[in-house]
């Protein structure tokens, strides 16, 4: 642990625990940016390359722009579903071409929209959704939920979800489909505005390799 707080010069990186967060960092590996231990099965969650003068720790994918934002990390990656639902102030440098998803709306096969109704939307993106209703000018109930939204509808708690579809798969085992698709989103390597001034280099050369 010496070395994370050694020095100034270090890059710190913020990485997304799951799915997406396993493929971002084979991309870093691919690019050189070898951290042992970082994939094995333990609790550990901060890593460092003493060589690279490098750190990366594993964070929920919905905090990654918190410590980007704040300077704890110097870049990060996270969907840029979270980075539309935070606006967090910090740079978008590169698509990384990882975890290709949509965000939609969907709902029971056999749902019909009474536009006259207030639709009840269940969504772990409250503010990507209250965007899209207000831009549509559709009246909206939206009901924040923090996963497993898919059985909001089944249930009858919401008359449809906002959520990501990759495979599509958790909709059809839950009898659910897509009504309409918000937005295509994917990973995305965000830097510290602050950081990027001063460690231009360094960052800019990560995301070179990285992307490249
Ligand atoms: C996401 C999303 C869907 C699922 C979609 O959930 O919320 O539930 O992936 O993927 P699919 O179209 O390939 O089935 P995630 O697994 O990230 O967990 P969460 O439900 O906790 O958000």
């Amino acid at each position: 642990m010496r070395c994370i707080w050694r020095g100034y010069a270090m890059i710190k990186i913020a990485l997304p625990k799951g799915r997406l967060g396993l493929k971002v960092y084979s991309l870093f590996e691919e690019a050189g940016y070898k951290f042992e231990g970082m994939t094995e099965k333990t609790r550990r969650l901060v890593f460092e390359n003493e060589e690279l003068e490098m750190m990366c720790f594993w964070v929920k994918p919905y905090d990654v722009p918190v410590y980007v934002e704040r300077g704890t990390a110097d870049i990060g990656a996270c969907g840029k579903d979270i980075l539309m639902e935070r606006k967090p102030d910090i740079y978008e440098l590169a698509d990384l071409n990882a975890g290709q998803c949509t965000i939609a709306v969907a709902g029971k096969n056999d749902f019909s929209d009474d536009a006259s109704r207030t639709l009840r939307i269940a969504t772990e993106f409250p503010n990507i959704t209250r965007e899209y209703y207000r831009r549509k000018g559709r009246m909206a109930d939206i009901i924040p939920l923090r996963g497993s939204v898919e059985i909001a509808p089944v249930l009858g708690l919401s008359d449809v979800i906002v959520d990501i579809v990759e495979t599509g798969a958790t909709l059809r085992e839950n009898n659910l489909r897509v009504i309409e698709t918000i937005c295509s989103i994917s990973a995305r390597l965000v830097a510290n505005k602050s950081s990027y001034q001063f460690k231009r280099e360094e960052i800019t050369q990560i995301m070179r390799r990285v992307t490249g």
